[in-house]
C-alpha cells in the first residue's frame, strides 16, 4: 500500500468506510471522505488525523451527481477511490423491499457507485502512471449477495449483482489505460447495516479486519476480492439452485 497515498471514500462516516479510512491513515497520506452524518465524519476524521494523515470532509449524498463530480473533480492526484456507500432495507415481515426502500436502493447502491466511479475514471485518465503504469484504482464494496437472488432482498441483490458485472466487466479496458478496477464481494461485516438482523449470519467479521483484506486485495490490483472465501464459494454454488428452492437464503 505505499503506493497508495491519497485516496477518496464515500460513506466514511461508519462501518467499513471508517475502518477503510482508519486502515489508510498515516503519516503522508491525505484521505477525502464523505458521508450524510457530519458529526460521526468528523469523528471518524479526527482518529485519522491522529494516526498522521490529512484529512479533508464533504457532507454529501452519493445520489447528487453534480455535486459528486465537482467533489472527485476537485480533489487533486487520486490514488484510490473506494465506492462504500450503500443501503439495504428489509421489509419487517421477511418479505421483499418496499417500492421506496427499492428505488432508494438502487439510487444509492447503483447510481451512487456510477456518480463516483465515472468521475474518478475521467481524473484518472489524466494523471501520470507510476513506475508501474498505474494510474490509479477504483474499487466498488459490491457483496456476496451479487451471486444469489434472495428472496427478502431482491433490490439489495440485484444492485450488488450490478455493480460487480459493471466492474469486473469494464476491468480489462480501464486496465489497458492505466487503472486498476476492483469489485468487493463481503460475506457479513459487523456494522449498522447487519446489526438489527435476528438470523445467523455465518463468518460475521469485525471491520477492521474486512478494510485489511480489502485494502490487501486492492494492491494486489484484483479485479474481484471475494471473502471469507467459502462463503463466496457457497454464495456462487446457492446462486446454481434452482428459484424453487432459493426461498431459504438471506443475503450478506
Ligand atoms: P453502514 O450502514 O455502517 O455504512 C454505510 C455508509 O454509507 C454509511 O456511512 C452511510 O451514511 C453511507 N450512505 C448511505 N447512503 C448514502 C448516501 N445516499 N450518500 C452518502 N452516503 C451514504 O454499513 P456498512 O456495512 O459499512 O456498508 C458499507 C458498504 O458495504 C455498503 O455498500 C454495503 O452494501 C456493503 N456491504 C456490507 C456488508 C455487511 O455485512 N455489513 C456485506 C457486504 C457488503
Amino acid at each position: 500500500m505505499d503506493n497508495i497515498r491519497t485516496s477518496l471514500i464515500t460513506g466514511a462516516s461508519s462501518g467499513i468506510g471508517a475502518a477503510l479510512a482508519q486502515a489508510l491513515a498515516r503519516p503522508g497520506a491525505t484521505l477525502h471522505l464523505s458521508g450524510r452524518d457530519k458529526t460521526r465524519l468528523d469523528m471518524v476524521a479526527a482518529s485519522c488525523r491522529d494516526h498522521g494523515a490529512a484529512v479533508e470532509c464533504r457532507v454529501l449524498d452519493v445520489c447528487q451527481a453534480v455535486a459528486m463530480a465537482d467533489w472527485i473533480g476537485a480533489a487533486g492526484q487520486l490514488d484510490l477511490v473506494i465506492a462504500n456507500a450503500g443501503i439495504a432495507g428489509r421489509s419487517p415481515d421477511g418479505g421483499p423491499e418496499n417500492a421506496t426502500q427499492t428505488r432508494a436502493i438502487f439510487e444509492v447502491n447503483l447510481g451512487g457507485v456510477l456518480n463516483t466511479v465515472l468521475p474518478a475514471r475521467e481524473l484518472m485518465a489524466m494523471q501520470s502512471p507510476g513506475a508501474d503504469g498505474i494510474r490509479g484504482r477504483i474499487a466498488v464494496i459490491a457483496s456476496i449477495a451479487a451471486f444469489i437472488a434472495a428472496p427478502d432482498s431482491p433490490a439489495y441483490c440485484a444492485s450488488k449483482a450490478a455493480v460487480d458485472r459493471w466492474m469486473v466487466a469494464t476491468a480489462p479496458a480501464a486496465r489497458r489505460n492505466g487503472i486498476v478496477l476492483t469489485s468487493v464481494c463481503p460475506g457479513f461485516i459487523s456494522t449498522a447495516m447487519t446489526a438489527g438482523y435476528q438470523f445467523t449470519m455465518p463468518g460475521l467479521m469485525d471491520p477492521d479486519r474486512a478494510a485489511r483484506i480489502i485494502l490487501c486485495g486492492v494492491a494486489a490490483g484484483r479485479t474481484r476480492v471475494v471473502f471469507p472465501w467459502w462463503m463466496g464459494l457457497a454464495a456462487r454454488a446457492a446462486g446454481l439452485l434452482p428459484p424453487r428452492v432459493m426461498g431459504v437464503l438471506r443475503r450478506p
